[in-house]
């Protein structure tokens, strides 16, 4: 073969399939991490080629083609392996020629990165030594006093700048254009005089490398305190800030596809000290997109492990969505007992904090405890602006059985009914499983099977109920948290219990004459009409008691009629929790 692995391993690398495939004119839809299309090998109309955007690999479903990048571009363009190879490297201005010669002239060519990364490089030595020789000493101390050993200071080529200067005198007096140095970052021109100062001078540096190896920068920290604490590379041609994440060149050698992802250098060292090498950070920068592009690369999951101010949460709560967009699970480890996780490990130790990433709690668990730390959900306002937002995070889950699982533990942890959240969740036109009709809704089909009709005081129970909440706007808000309409056994009354709950959580008051509109049937108009007409006297007047014990004979009845439908010990065993856990609901309704 001409070229040599490493190319053809680089020029892969850079083509991403997914772009390569669209650019192509095929569109495609994302599905969790795939992406889907119309397969361009066959003729067909439901889209069956599927790319695969972890694995940057297609496969087609209906015709069985499948591949790399390369493969992808020989088929279309009908191209041997060479052209396809020059194709996609012409892709990413890459140049084939010049960095296959491996006798390649260390300061010739015109290949500006390859350039750039080898001054980076001799730089990042240049640190290194420093570190290690006399003038080192203050920064070995500081580094030993944060308890980094010598191999994690090897491991992630930490160094030191000294004075300002040194780097200066030893990169020109290799041949190198001060100017070139000034590009790159390292060295800054004064402005008056013609005078050159080093970029980072007294600092402990942390070199950049990207996924393949390449210095692409520096983070210094300042030894000691003063300002700025951190100090990196500006934008150069090899390093752009919102793409870099700090020691992806170790985790992925890792070969876990859990990724966990940190604020700082000091905590990508410590970890990696304390066993855990899956760590990388995105350094203060905010996580974006292109943080995501790579992670995709070398991860299936990651674990958010941001610092504990509110900085930090909220640089987590905006990570997340990006994160779970692009197919990949996320994670949260929070904690109020460390500042950070370099902070943690130290004050808990290395075992501590894995098991805490192993019991890290679901990114939509950690939003929608946060949500509940922002409103106080028992004002029924703030309730509905709870659930108005806890909706926007479900609707962003893609798969039903894991929106359905979070929805139910937003039912538990607040107590909002199904019901309202499920209706809202309808709105979003997101929903993932069938939405709840407005109108007419079947009841369970165990409940079918049992069916027999309420008795009277239930269905008398179910009427008065309707008139109290119809009149009594706390009634309403209160009961809608606790009754679900699937709890209502007789069509009409779960139609009129399913319409009185979605204008509560609309806030919007109740009049019976207008309300009568929203039944069809003439015989649904009249048994509507007959409940608010049952009683002249609009001026209902109830109790708490009285409401608490209409809930108790609607709940009671429901599940009677599961017990009889149930025929296994764990449908019973479910249904007795069930009760269990209504015996002692009391309704408390506040006057306001
Ligand atoms: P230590 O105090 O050394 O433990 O640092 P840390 O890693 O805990 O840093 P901190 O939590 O203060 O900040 C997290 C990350 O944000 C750092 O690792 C830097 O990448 C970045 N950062 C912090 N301070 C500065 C700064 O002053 N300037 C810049 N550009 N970045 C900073
Ligand atoms: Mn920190």
């Amino acid at each position: 073969m001409l070229y040599s692995d490493d190319v053809i391993e680089e020029v892969r690398y850079g083509n991403d399939i997914v772009d390569v495939v669209s650019s192509y004119n095929i569109s495609l839809k994302q599905r969790g991490g795939n992406f889907l299309g119309l397969c361009p090998f066959h003729n067909e109309k439901t889209p069956s080629f599927s790319v695969s955007s972890d694995k940057q690999m297609y496969k087609c479903f209906g015709c069985g083609e499948g591949g790399n990048v390369y493969s992808f571009v020989m088929k279309m363009d009908n191209v041997e392996f060479k052209e396809a190879l020059n194709m996609l490297a012409n892709r990413i201005n890459y140049k084939l020629s010049q960095t296959d010669n491996l006798h390649r002239q260390r300061k010739a060519g015109n290949d500006n990165k390859d350039r750039c990364f080898e001054i980076n490089k001799l730089s990042a030595r240049f640190f290194y030594d420093t570190l290690m020789s006399e003038a080192g000493e203050i920064a070995r101390k500081y580094l030993d006093n944060r308890k980094i050993s010598k191999n994690t200071i090897v491991k992630y080529g930490l160094g030191y700048s000294g004075n300002s200067g040194e780097l200066y005198t030893y990169l020109t007096d290799l041949g190198y254009d001060p100017n070139e140095l000034v590009s790159l970052g390292l060295i800054v021109k004064s402005k008056n005089e013609e005078k050159y100062f080093d970029r980072f001078y007294n600092r402990l540096i942390f070199p950049i490398l990207d996924g393949r190896g390449n210095v692409t920068g520096f983070g210094g920290r300042i030894i000691g305190s003063g300002e700025p604490k951190y100090l990196n590379s500006k934008e150069t041609p090899v390093f752009d800030k919102s793409k870099n994440l700090y020691g992806i060149n170790i985790a992925r050698r890792n070969r876990n596809r859990e990724l966990i992802l940190v604020e700082g250098y000091m905590d990508v060292v410590a970890l990696y000290q304390g066993g855990i090498e899956n760590v990388v950070a995105s350094l203060g920068t905010s996580f974006n997109q292109n943080h995501v592009r790579v992670l995709k690369r070398y991860c299936d999951s990651v674990i958010l492990a941001f610092d504990s101010d509110q900085a930090g949460i909220t640089a987590a709560l905006k990570a997340m969505p990006i994160i779970a967009q692009n197919g990949l699970r996320v994670k949260v480890f929070s904690t109020n007992e460390a500042k950070d996780p370099d902070d943690y490990i130290k004050k808990f130790g290395k075992d501590k904090l894995k098991e805490q990433f192993s019991n890290a709690k679901s990114g939509i668990t950690f939003q929608i405890e946060c949500l509940l730390k922002k409103y106080d959900i028992k004002k029924p306002d703030e309730s509905v602006m709870f659930t108005t937002d806890a909706v926007k995070i479900l609707s962003e889950i893609d798969s039903s059985i894991e929106q359905d699982v979070y929805l139910r533990q937003v039912v538990d942890l607040t107590g909002i009914s199904d019901f309202a959240i499920r209706t809202e969740l309808a709105k979003t036109g997101k929903t993932l499983s069938p939405p709840v009709k407005p109108r007419r809704i079947k009841p369970p089909t165990e409940v079918l099977m049992s069916a027999s009709k309420p008795n009277k005081a239930v269905t008398e129970a179910y009427k008065r109920l309707i008139m109290i909440m119809a009149y009594e706007p706390q009634v309403r808000n209160e009961v809608s948290k606790y009754l679900s309409i699937d709890e209502i056994h007789v069509d009409i009354y779960r139609d009129i219990f399913s319409n009185i709950f979605e204008l509560c959580f609309k806030n919007e008051q109740i009049y019976p004459a207008e309300f009568l509109n929203r039944f069809e049937t003439p015989e649904d108009q009249k048994v509507v009409a007959n409940i608010f007409l049952s009683n002249d006297d609009i001026y209902i007047s109830t109790t708490e008691k009285e409401v608490n014990g209409l809930v108790k004979k609607i709940k009671d009845y429901h599940i009677n009629q599961y017990m009889v439908g149930a025929n296994d010990d764990e449908s019973l065993k479910n249904l007795e929790n069930m009760r269990k856990t209504f015996v002692d609901l009391y309704i408390k309704i506040s006057d306001g």
